[in-house]
C-alpha cells in the first residue's frame, strides 16, 4: 500500500504486523535455511522440521519470523500459526522470498515448547506448465525451512531459530502439489527422528511479504447435493471460485474419499471437468474409525464450485463447505443497474479478481496453467484496482515483472517466469499487450493511488522494454516475427471472436497491434519520465512517440479515414489512444460503427481490444452505441454467460453454446478476469467517476457519466485512498438525475457531454461541454437526454459499410 492509503486506511492486519513485528524487518537473520532429511524429493510426502525448546520468562512480545523454499504451515505446541494460506506466497525464489512475521506469545509457555514446521513441493517444485512443457523443480529441488522466535530486536531475544540441531520427519501429507491437489493420511502417526541439513542460503533474499498473504473468505454451504449413476455424491457450492473443501468425516473403519472438483456441469446434468486439462486436481483421503475433523488441503488450492465424493468403505461426510481464499478478500466498489444480467456480470467479475489474485494474478485457477500472465493483468488492473484495494499487490507483481525481465528488455509472458530458470523451445516473452504490463500496471498505480514512486522505480523497465520494442520496428512501425517463440513473437488481439467461419472477420494484423501498444506505452513511459524528473528520457521517448505516430498515420490511416485493419479492435484502440488525425476521426467513427454493425452489433473484440472497445465508442460520441453493444445478450457478448449460468467471468466468449454443449477443453477456463475488464468501463464511464491524471489518487475526481438506456437506475460506490466515492442516475423519460459524492478532501469536475441538455448543478444551470468544479460532498445534477430514435443495430449492412 502507498504511504498515503497507508495513513489513510490502516487496515487491522497492518496495524497487527507493526505492532507485532516490532521493528523486525530491520533486522538481520540468526536463523539458518534446513532442509528435511526426511524429504524423498518432488512428489513425495511433505516432510516436517521440528524442535523442543525452554522458555524460562515469556515478554509478551514473541514474534515468529518464517519462510520456506516450498509452502510451509507452522505449528507451535501443536496449534497452527496464523491463518494465512499458501505461505510463503510465490515469487522468483531465486531472487526473492517473502517471509511472514506472526505474534505468537499466546502459542508459547513458560517451560518446554515445540515448533513444527511443515513443508510441502508448492509453487517451487511442483511441476507447473501446461503438459507439452511440463517443468517440475523450477527453482529447486529441495524443500527448506528457515524460522526464528524472538522476544525482542537484539540476538539474545532470538528463543529458537532454525539450524542444524532440529530434527525432520514425514507428514500426514502423503504427496500435495499445486495442480495434483492432495493426498492425506489421516490414519498415520508422523514419526519425527531424522535430522536436517543446513544448506546454503543468502538470507539477503528474505522480503517482508509485499502485500496481504493468501487469505479464506467465509465459506460456502453447498445450494445443491445429489447422487450420480455410480452412487458418488456431487454438491454445488452455487459459486465458482479458487479455494478448497473443507470437510468433517465420520467412519467406521478404514475407509478411502476421493474428492473431484469442476466448474460445470455438462448438458446433461454431468459433472464436467475436461476443461482442466493435465491438471488432477484431486484430494484423497485415508481415515480410519477416528474420522477427520475440519480438514481442508493444506498446500494446493483448485478452481471449482462442484465438488464429487466418491467413498470407499463406511466414511460418511457430515459436512462440507466451499472455502474461497483470496489476496484481495474485501471488495471496495459495488455497481448495480435495473438490469439484472448486468449485476451478476459484476459480481462474476468480483469472484474472477479472488479467485486470480493468489499472491500472483494468475489467468486462471483451475486447469494447467495458473500462471502469473502479463497480459491478462495488463487488461485488468484497471478493474482490480477499483475491485479491491490492489496496490500492494500489484507492486509485487511489477517487481516481478522487473526480476524476469530479459537482459535484452523483453517483457516474460508470465511471472514468476517458469521458463527463466530452464528455457524451453518457446521463449515465452515479448510479446505486445502482455510486455506493455510494465508500464500500464504502474501507471494505474498512480492514477489510483497517488503512487509516484513506483513511477520511479520501474522508468528504468519500462524504457528497456520499449527500446525492445523499438529494435523489432523499421520506419517507426514494429514488425513481429511471425514465428511462434521467435523474438517479439505478438499474441496479438488474442481470442479476437472470428465470426461466421463462411465469413470470417478481419482481425488487427500484429504490425497495427504491436505499434498502437508502443505508441501506448511511450505516451505513459513519457509522462512518467517528465513526472520523476528524468528530462532527458522524457524528450528521448517523445520524439520516439512522434515518430511513431506519425507512421502509424501513414501505415495504418487510409486517406479516406479508414484503417488499414478494418476491425473494432484497431478503431478502438487507435480511436482511444488520439493516433486518429482530428480531420478523419468522423470519418474513423463511422467506419468503427461499420465493423460493429458488421458484427450485427456485437463486440468483435479479443484481449487487448475489449477494454478500449467501450471507453472508444463514448469518447467518439457513440456512447448509445456502447451501451446497446454491452447489452446485448448473445455470443459474442459480456451478459450472454451470465444468461448461461455463469458465476465467474468466461475465458471465451463462447465456453458453453446456447444448446449447452461445451467448448474445446484444450482452452477453456470460465474463470479467467480478463473479459471482465469492462467493470473499469461501468465504473468510469457509466457510473461516471474516474481518477484526473493532473491530481491523482482521486484528489481530483472526474464525474462524467454515460446515460444508457436500459441501465437505470445505477448506483455505484468505490472506496478510494480518499474516502467512498459514490455516483448513481436515473433515467425517466429523458430526464436525468445524476447524484454524486464527492470525499472530504478531495474537489470534483463535473463534466458532462455535449448531447446532454438543460443542465443544472445544486439548481443552478450550467452549460452541458463545460467543466463545473465542486468541492466535498453530495451534488445534484439534473439534465435532460434524448435517447436516439434511430435503431442503431440492425441498420443495414450495405448503410453500415458507408461512413
Ligand atoms: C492463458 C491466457 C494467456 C495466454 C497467452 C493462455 O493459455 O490462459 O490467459 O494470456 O495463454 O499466451
Amino acid at each position: 500500500m502507498c504511504n498515503l492509503a497507508r495513513f489513510l486506511i490502516l487496515s487491522g492486519w497492518e496495524v497487527e504486523l507493526i505492532r507485532g513485528a516490532k521493528g523486525i524487518e530491520a533486522i538481520g537473520w540468526a536463523a539458518r535455511m534446513i532442509r528435511p532429511l526426511a524429504d524423498g524429493g518432488e512428489g513425495t510426502p511433505a516432510s516436517q522440521v521440528a524442535r523442543e525448546f525452554s522458555i524460562s520468562r515469556l515478554n509478551g512480545n514473541e514474534v515468529l519470523r518464517i519462510s520456506a523454499l516450498g509452502l510451509y504451515r507452522a505449528f507451535i505446541n501443536g496449534q497452527r500459526v496464523g491463518e494465512d494460506a499458501l505461505t510463503p506466497g510465490w515469487t522468483n525464489y531465486d531472487a526473492r522470498l517473502s517471509y511472514q512475521v506472526y505474534d505468537v506469545a499466546h502459542l508459547l509457555k513458560e517451560g518446554a515448547n515445540t515448533i513444527t514446521i511443515w513443508i510441502g513441493d508448492g509453487w517451487y517444485r511442483s511441476p507447473l506448465m501446461w503438459i507439452e512443457e511440463r517443468r517440475k523443480n523450477i527453482w529447486g529441488t529441495r524443500v527448506s525451512a528457515i524460522a526464528e522466535i524472538r522476544g525482542g530486536t537484539g540476538l539474545a531475544d532470538v528463543v529458537v531459530c532454525t539450524d542444524g540441531q532440529w530434527t525432520s520427519g514425514e507428514t500426514p501429507i502423503r504427496k500435495s502439489q499445486i495442480y495434483f491437489g492432495e493426498i492425506f493420511d489421516a490414519t498415520m502417526t508422523p514419526k519425527v527422528k531424522q535430522g536436517v541439513e543446513v544448506v546454503d542460503f543468502d538470507p539477503g533474499k528474505l522480503i517482508a511479504h509485499e502485500c496481504e498473504p493468501v487469505r479464506e473468505l467465509e465459506p460456502l454451504d453447498p445450494v445443491k447435493e445429489w447422487q450420480d449413476r455410480e452412487g458418488r455424491t456431487l454438491y454445488d457450492f452455487g459459486q465458482n471460485t479458487a479455494g478448497y473443501v473443507r470437510l468433517t468425516l465420520a467412519a467406521d473403519g478404514p475407509s478411502e474419499v476421493l474428492i473431484e472438483h469442476a466448474e460445470v456441469l455438462d448438458k446433461h446434468g454431468q459433472f464436467y471437468n475436461g476443461n482442466y486439462r493435465s491438471a488432477e486436481a484431486i484430494i484423497r483421503l485415508q481415515v480410519d474409525e477416528r474420522g477427520l475433523a475440519g480438514y481442508s488441503p493444506h498446500f494446493t488450492y483448485q478452481g471449482f464450485r462442484y465438488a464429487r465424493v466418491t467413498i470407499k468403505g463406511s466414511a460418511r461426510i457430515t459436512r462440507i463447505q466451499s472455502v474461497p481464499i483470496s489476496s484481495v478478500p474485501q471488495a471496495t466498489a459495488s455497481f448495480s443497474s435495473g438490469n439484472p444480467l448486468v449485476n451478476r456480470f459484476f459480481q462474476n467479475a468480483i469472484w474472477s479478481h479472488r479467485s486470480n489474485f493468489i499472491d500472483v494474478p494468475t489467468d486462471c485457477p483451475q486447469r494447467d496453467e495458473r500462471l502469473g500472465f502479463s497480459g491478462d493483468a495488463q487488461v485488468f488492473a484497471g478493474t482490480a484496482c477499483y475491485l479491491a484495494d490492489s496496490h500492494d499487490f500489484l507492486v509485487k507483481y511489477v517487481r516481478e515483472l522487473m526480476i524476469d525481465q530479459a537482459p535484452d528488455g523483453a517483457i516474460s509472458h508470465t511471472s514468476p517466469h517458469i521458463v527463466r530458470v530452464k528455457p524451453g523451445k518457446r521463449m515465452q516473452y515479448g510479446s505486445t499487450g502482455w510486455g506493455d504490463a510494465i508500464t500500464v500496471i504502474p501507471w494505474r498505480l498512480y492514477l489510483q493511488y497517488g503512487d509516484r514512486d513506483i513511477l520511479a522505480e520501474t522508468l528504468p523497465a519500462m524504457v528497456k522494454w520499449i527500446d525492445f520494442v523499438w529494435s523489432l520496428t523499421r520506419d517507426g512501425i514494429v514488425r513481429p516475427p511471425a514465428t511462434p517463440g521467435a523474438r517479439g513473437f505478438c499474441l496479438g488481439d488474442w481470442l479476437q471472436p472470428k465470426g461466421p467461419s463462411s465469413k470470417p472477420l478481419p482481425t488487427i494484423g500484429d504490425d497495427a497491434a504491436a505499434t498502437l501498444y508502443l505508441y501506448i506505452s511511450l505516451g505513459i513511459a513519457v509522462r512518467a519520465a517528465e513526472l520523476v524528473g528524468e528530462p532527458s528520457i522524457a524528450s528521448r521517448l517523445t520524439t520516439l512517440r512522434s515518430e511513431v505516430e506519425t507512421a502509424f498515420r501513414d501505415e495504418f490511416v487510409t486517406p479516406s479515414g479508414r484503417l488499414a485493419y478494418d476491425d473494432q479492435t484497431s478503431y478502438a484502440l487507435a480511436l482511444l489512444h488520439g493516433l486518429v488525425p482530428s480531420d478523419k476521426i468522423a470519418a474513423a467513427t463511422g467506419y468503427f460503427r461499420s465493423a460493429i454493425m458488421r458484427t450485427g452489433g456485437r463486440l468483435g473484440t479479443g484481449f487487448i481490444g475489449t477494454p478500449a472497445l467501450l471507453p472508444a465508442l463514448v469518447k467518439v460520441g457513440e456512447g448509445a452505441l456502447a451501451g446497446e453493444v454491452f447489452l446485448q445478450e448473445d455470443v459474442p457478448g459480456w451478459l450472454y454467460q451470465v444468461r448461461m449460468g455463469a458465476t465467474t467471468v468466461w475465458e471465451r466468449w463462447d465456453a458453453i453454446r446456447a444448446d449447452g454443449t461445451i467448448y474445446d477443453p484444450q482452452m477453456n477456463s470460465f474463470n479467467h478476469y480478463a473479459f471482465g475488464a469492462v467493470c473499469e468501463w461501468l465504473l468510469e464511464g457509466v457510473a461516471g467517476f474516474r481518477p484526473d491524471e493532473t491530481a491523482p489518487g482521486f484528489e481530483s475526481i472526474v464525474f462524467s457519466p454515460t446515460i444508457v438506456d436500459g441501465l437505470s437506475p445505477v448506483t455505484a460506490h468505490y472506496d478510494s485512498v480518499r474516502g467512498r466515492i459514490s455516483a448513481s442516475w436515473t433515467l425517466v423519460g429523458d430526464e436525468v438525475r445524476y447524484e454524486f459524492v464527492v470525499p472530504e478532501g478531495a474537489r470534483g469536475t463535473l463534466r458532462l457531454s455535449l448531447e446532454y441538455r438543460d443542465a443544472e448543478l445544486d439548481g443552478t444551470p450550467i452549460m452541458a461541454g463545460v467543466d463545473a468544479i465542486v468541492g466535498p460532498g453530495k451534488h445534484v445534477a439534473v439534465f435532460k437526454y434524448a435517447i436516439p430514435g434511430r435503431q442503431l443495430i440492425g441498420e443495414s449492412l450495405l448503410a453500415a459499410n458507408m461512413p
